[in-house]
């Protein structure tokens, strides 16, 4: 067997096909690979250190703060930070996104946007968590200070979007536009390897990932849809398989490599739905489209094409294989 391509090599190979490149976005890949081994290092002995349960504060979105969500955090910031390859970042985490505008960072061209810890209530039962990560141009001038409308671009100008999954392995998957690679973590050496080369997504699939427990809250399309998942019908491979874990990055890997549907619709509970749009949806809907697959909002709402106005914005999301998206999308428009 030929030896493995790592991931350094990997985006340097690929860096190599834009003579014009800079190598900012390489170092900032350095950055994200080393906080990734630092949080994934972490994880895998949370249960023996003081490192699980609640931090005691509250995030911008209400939501009680995990340790892990707050260590995750610091580690990419720090890590981005030190590199001066990234003018500032935003994050699930942060109130106000932070700028790095001096030293070395005051002339990046890129800002990031992240959600440090995704599924964090999946921490403490030693369940896959994630880190999602998205990456723009800056839109303001190079050596200004940032501004919101950095980072509140349409997801359509992403540079760069991936994930890494603390999973039964760890595993870091990405685009920069140019299809969707996946790396697997080797512990023993610390070096993740190229395992998932050209990922696409099957354009139908069996399953369907939704949080059933707010069924009765959910608009009417949604319901209609459910219940078609869990019809008898031999020709569509129905009833589909329903399967939920709770961690967005753990729900749509598995739904990538087999097939799938991912849905977190708007409800009574959650007006706009629950996912964040810019360190959630539009990091994975890059991935999804750049695998062959759909993320829309609503019926002819591509979630690429939506054009931030905030920060912690939220947005119903629905994301997957493209003929089940689009069978969903029929529901919704009915
Ligand atoms: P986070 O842990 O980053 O706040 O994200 C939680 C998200 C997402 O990971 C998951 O798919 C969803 O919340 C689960 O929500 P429900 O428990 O409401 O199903
Ligand atoms: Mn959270
Ligand atoms: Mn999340
Ligand atoms: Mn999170």
């Amino acid at each position: 067997m030929q030896t493995p391509i790592t991931l350094g090599e990997f985006i340097i190979e690929s860096q190599a096909e834009y003579p014009e490149a800079t190598g900012a976005l390489t170092s900032l890949f350095s950055s994200l690979r080393l906080a990734a081994k630092v949080v994934n290092r972490e994880i895998n002995k949370a249960g023996l250190v003081d490192i699980v349960g609640a931090a005691g504060n509250e995030n911008a979105q209400g939501e009680q703060q995990q340790k892990l969500d707050v260590f995750a955090n610091d580690k990419f910031k720090t890590a981005l930070a030190a590199r001066g390859v990234a003018c500032g970042i935003a994050s699930e985490e942060e109130d106000n996104y932070v700028t790095f505008d001096e030293g070395h960072n005051k002339d990046a061209d890129y800002v990031v946007l992240m959600d440090p810890l995704d599924g964090s209530s999946n921490i403490d039962v030693n369940v896959s968590v994630g880190t999602i990560f998205s990456i723009y141009r800056r839109v303001s001038p190079v050596g200004s200070p940032v501004t919101l409308e950095d980072f509140c671009q349409p997801g359509k100008d992403q540079v760069a979007a991936g994930y890494i999954i603390y999973g039964s392995s760890t595993m870091m998957v990405y685009s920069t536009g140019n299809g969707v690679n996946g790396f697997t973590f080797d512990p023993s050496l610390g070096v993740f390897y190229l395992s998932h080369p050209k990922m696409t997504t099957p354009t139908s699939g069996k399953t369907y990932s939704v949080n059933e427990g707010n069924y009765v809250r959910f608009p009417q399309g949604v319901k209609k849809y459910i219940k078609y998942c869990q019809e008898e019908n031999a020709e569509t491979n129905r009833p589909y398989t329903s399967r939920y874990i709770g961690s967005l990055v753990s729900d749509f890997h598995r739904n990538l490599i087999t097939g799938g549907i991912y849905m977190y619709p708007s409800s009574s509970r959650y007006p706009n739905g629950k996912l964040r749009l810019l360190y959630e949806c539009n990091p994975i809907a890059f991935l999804a489209e750049q695998a062959g697959g759909k993320a829309i909002a609503g019926a002819g709402q591509r979630i690429l094409d939506i054009r931030p106005t905030e920060l912690h914005q939220r947005v119903p999301f629905f994301v997957g294989s493209a003929n089940m998206v689009d069978k969903l999308e029929d529901f919704l428009s009915e």
